[in-house]
């Protein structure tokens, strides 16, 4: 059988993305968010996993408000980069898995998530910048990617605790799969952060932090934080940590942290990241 091997979280800011496709990352500024992330290329240089599930959103590029699907499975061969206003990113064309994502659209829908099926779709920052942050500037992917779309952009998004428990399903379907491949699921967006409004650049370092710890230590306790608790604690856009929960459901219980960063600020989020394998 196929099986998730770990789990890892990360911010998908697109000034990052920026930072990397300028040749910024030196810089005072974005050293540090960067310098994060060495780990996690070492790591999956080692590990080398036959493909990736990545959780995302899309940010009104594939999808605009005259369609909002909640959790999107994207099951084409390939995605290529969206055009997000200044042209498409220039990185790699991703490879998808069709056979595995059909799998896993048709092993959740029939455990009762209404899954979106979608054929074509172009992949924005939510994807592409996780992407860079774990791979640098390669001339293409080195795996497979599956990419999950979550609306978390139109109220009302789906609760921490429905993707937790998508997360459990995914596990299902990915271990009810014919084949021996090493998968490694990815949960993005988040930390703290608000783009609009009064509180426009809110950021909660105490929640952050106790996202990261409870996340490896209590994920059970996570999964009951209400819409209203992202909005005061973590801001308007903090909601986008709900695609974490995916990723951890997807785990075993008990895990093994691998690594951690944190730094604020990045663009206008705190950015954060983990690894978590499963023991
Ligand atoms: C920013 C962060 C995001 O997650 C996003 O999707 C868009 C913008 C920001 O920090 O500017
Ligand atoms: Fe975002």
């Amino acid at each position: 059988m196929a099986h998730i091997i770990a789990g890892v979280a990360s911010s998908h800011i697109p000034a990052v993305g920026a930072a990397l496709d300028l040749g910024k990352t030196a810089e005072p500024y974005w050293q540090p968010v960067f310098a994060g992330y060495e780990r996690a290329k070492e790591w999956f240089k080692e590990v080398k996993p036959d493909a990736i599930i990545l959780i995302y959103n899309d940010h009104a590029s594939a999808f605009s408000l005259e369609m909002i699907p909640t959790f999107a499975i994207g099951c084409a061969p390939t995605f290529a980069p969206a055009d997000e206003g200044w042209g498409p990113r220039p990185v790699p064309t991703v490879e998808g898995y069709p056979e595995l994502a059909w799998h896993i659209a048709q092993s959740t829908i029939l455990d009762e998530f209404d899954m979106t099926i979608i054929n074509k779709m172009d992949v924005d920052h939510g994807l592409t910048v996780p992407l860079s942050l774990m791979f640098g500037q390669p001339t293409a992917w080195p795996c497979r990617v599956i990419p999950l779309a979550v609306n978390v952009v139109q109220y009302p998004p789906p609760t921490g605790n429905r993707c937790y428990q998508l997360g459990k399903a995914i596990r299902k379907a990915v271990e009810s799969f014919g084949s021996d491949e090493r998968i490694v699921i990815m949960g993005t967006g988040g930390m703290s952060h608000q783009l609009q409004g009064p509180r426009a650049g809110f950021i909660n370092k105490a929640f952050d932090k106790a996202f990261l710890d409870n996340l490896t230590k209590d994920p059970d306790a996570l999964a009951k934080i209400s819409h209203l608790t992202y909005v005061q604690e973590a801001g308007s856009e903090g909601i986008e940590l709900v695609m974490w929960l995916i990723m951890r459901g997807a785990l075993n219980q008990t895990v093994s942290e691998i690594h951690r960063h944190y730094h604020v600020p990045a663009s206008n989020t705190a950015v954060g990241h983990i690894i978590l394998e499963n023991i």
